[in-house]
């Protein structure tokens, strides 16, 4: 979608002009100043819209032109994720017409400034714009045909802004994409090429280890994992330098499961069918890096992915075996589908030892527990960390990903106990999964300050919600980008 930027704009023959009101204006347009409305000032009579929120009308004028008015609610209570979501609505209402040019004016949005608004405007167009249609042979008219040319009108000079918005947006687009992708084509060794190519261009240094290295540095976890693999494990550690006269660094470490099968421990069908979804956290680390890149953020960020699908072969690693991790710790599987932990109790420790960041943060798609306490909408975070808490709640009220936190309950650490090993991968009550995972993670950090994010409900959604699209959402590109930025480094 091209963005164009103007102080005012007359829609063209066939091309539409969407208009944000809330409620207060909507009732009283006379009143309220409707700057180019003009138009609707004359021919429309707009006591039949009310500007409630999600309210859509949809006006065909004799010359070819078209208005759509847009409600936002009552002014009170309009928030950011208001504005993205009214974008939505108008892109979905342009997409079954087959429109292609829409101007975007938003009147009043309460206390947001005029300025804000058309930046959050923006950002929902970009997100509702999104479509994968790469396997379609013919692509259908209507539903999946996306807006070509925005323009957003304000008075303000909007540039930089602009810019930083298109970026993270983009990567948030581009994260969906690589999460839609089958699993065939997008495995541990297309993804670790996929983080080098990015970093190349970007400029992010970039390592990618093999099986070879992953076994000389003895990553039982992540090969257990890989067993049943037909391809190699993979580790991808990439570093974006924006502040190079500091030593401070934050880390984000992210689940590469290309695709969950559940191994030996096999997932039924109803749960198995969107498993390639699995490496939602890595694909959300390795575009948070290209979007810290690309604005050039005066950080130092560490991504690191650790890479396989979880298979069934003769080879794949079985309930009952034990393996030593990186950290020289033994674990005793309880159960195979409890993989996303393994790969990652290795990256965390790899990352804290190699790397020594000031802060460490995963993303992971990693308990159905998740969803069933959340939701697709919030996703759980766990952090012994009050500072951390602070940056992810900051973050999260920014970007619009929504967190919610989970304590870390140190009573139920002794049911990850193992009879064999030094500790089991699932715990031996049923109850609180998404504690457990994270306890089970907590075990192999040492001493630094660490947060869990589980995506498992956010990273995919079931239906489209807002401006997010159905499957693959992007969710962690926008709030972690916001956490980074938000960073000081001083505490
Ligand atoms: N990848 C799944 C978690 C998941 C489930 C993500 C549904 C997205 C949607 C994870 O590897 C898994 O299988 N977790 C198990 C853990 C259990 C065996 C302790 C789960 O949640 O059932
Ligand atoms: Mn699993
Ligand atoms: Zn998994």
């Amino acid at each position: 979608m091209k963005l164009l930027h103007k102080i005012d704009y007359i829609p063209r023959k066939g091309e539409a002009m969407a208009v944000f009101l809330c409620e207060e204006s909507a009732k009283n347009p006379l009143a309220r100043e409707l700057g180019w409305a003009e138009k609707i000032k004359e021919t429309i009579d707009l006591k039949y819209f009310r500007g409630k929120s999600n309210e859509t009308i949809f006006i065909p004028m004799t010359d070819g032109t078209c208005v759509l008015l847009c409600g936002l609610g009552s002014e009170k209570k309009i928030t950011g994720e208001t504005i993205r979501n009214a974008s939505s609505g108008a892109v979905s209402i342009f997409r079954e017409k087959g429109i292609k040019t829409a101007g975007i004016r938003i009147l009043e949005a309460g206390d947001i400034t005029q300025k804000d608004a058309a930046l959050l405007a923006v950002e929902g167009l970009y997100l509702s714009n999104y479509v994968f249609d790469r396997y379609k042979a013919k692509l259908k008219e209507g539903n999946s045909m996306p807006l070509d040319r925005a323009v957003i009108i304000s008075d303000s000079d909007l540039s930089d802004e602009l810019n930083t918005i298109s970026i993270i947006s983009e990567n948030t687009n581009l994260c969906r994409d690589i999460i839609n992708e089958t699993s065939d084509n997008c495995n541990s060794e297309t993804m670790s090429a996929l983080a080098k190519k990015i970093s190349k261009t970007a400029g992010i240094s970039c390592t990618i280890y093999g099986r070879k290295e992953i076994e000389r540095m003895k990553m039982g976890l992540l090969l257990a994992v890989n067993r049943g693999s037909k391809r190699d494990p993979q580790l991808a550690v990439m570093k974006y330098s924006g502040n190079p006269g500091s030593g401070k660094s934050i880390a984000i470490i992210g689940k590469g499961i290309t695709f969950d099968s559940g191994g030996m421990n096999l997932k039924p069908s109803g749960h198995i069918e969107n498993m390639r979804s699995d490496m939602s956290g890595a694909a959300a680390v390795i575009y948070t890096l290209k979007s810290a890149a690309e604005l050039k953020l005066k950080k130092n960020v560490y991504g690191i992915i650790p890479l396989t699908d979880n298979m069934i072969s003769n080879d794949s690693y079985r309930p009952g075996d034990i393996f030593r991790s990186y950290s020289g710790k033994t674990v005793e599987i309880g159960n195979t589908d409890a993989e996303g932990r393994l790969i990652l109790a290795d990256a965390l420790s790899f990352t804290e030892e190699k790397l020594k960041p000031d802060i460490m943060i995963d993303i992971a798609t990693l308990t159905g527990a998740c969803i069933i306490a959340l939701g697709e909408t919030v996703a759980g975070y766990l952090t012994g960390d009050e500072g951390l808490a602070g940056l992810l709640e900051a973050a999260s009220a920014e970007s619009g990903d929504r967190v919610w936190r989970l304590p870390i309950v140190d009573e139920y650490e002794e049911n990850m106990k193992s009879d064999i090993a030094d500790i089991n991968n699932v715990s031996s009550e049923k109850n609180a999964g998404t504690i457990m995972g994270a306890i089970f993670l907590k075990n192999f950090v040492k001493s630094s300050r660490w947060a869990h994010i589980d995506i498992a409900g956010t990273s995919w959604y079931s239906k489209p919600r807002g401006y997010r699209p159905k499957n693959a959402t992007g969710f962690g590109v926008r709030l972690l980008t916001a956490a980074i930025k938000n960073w000081n480094e001083k505490d």
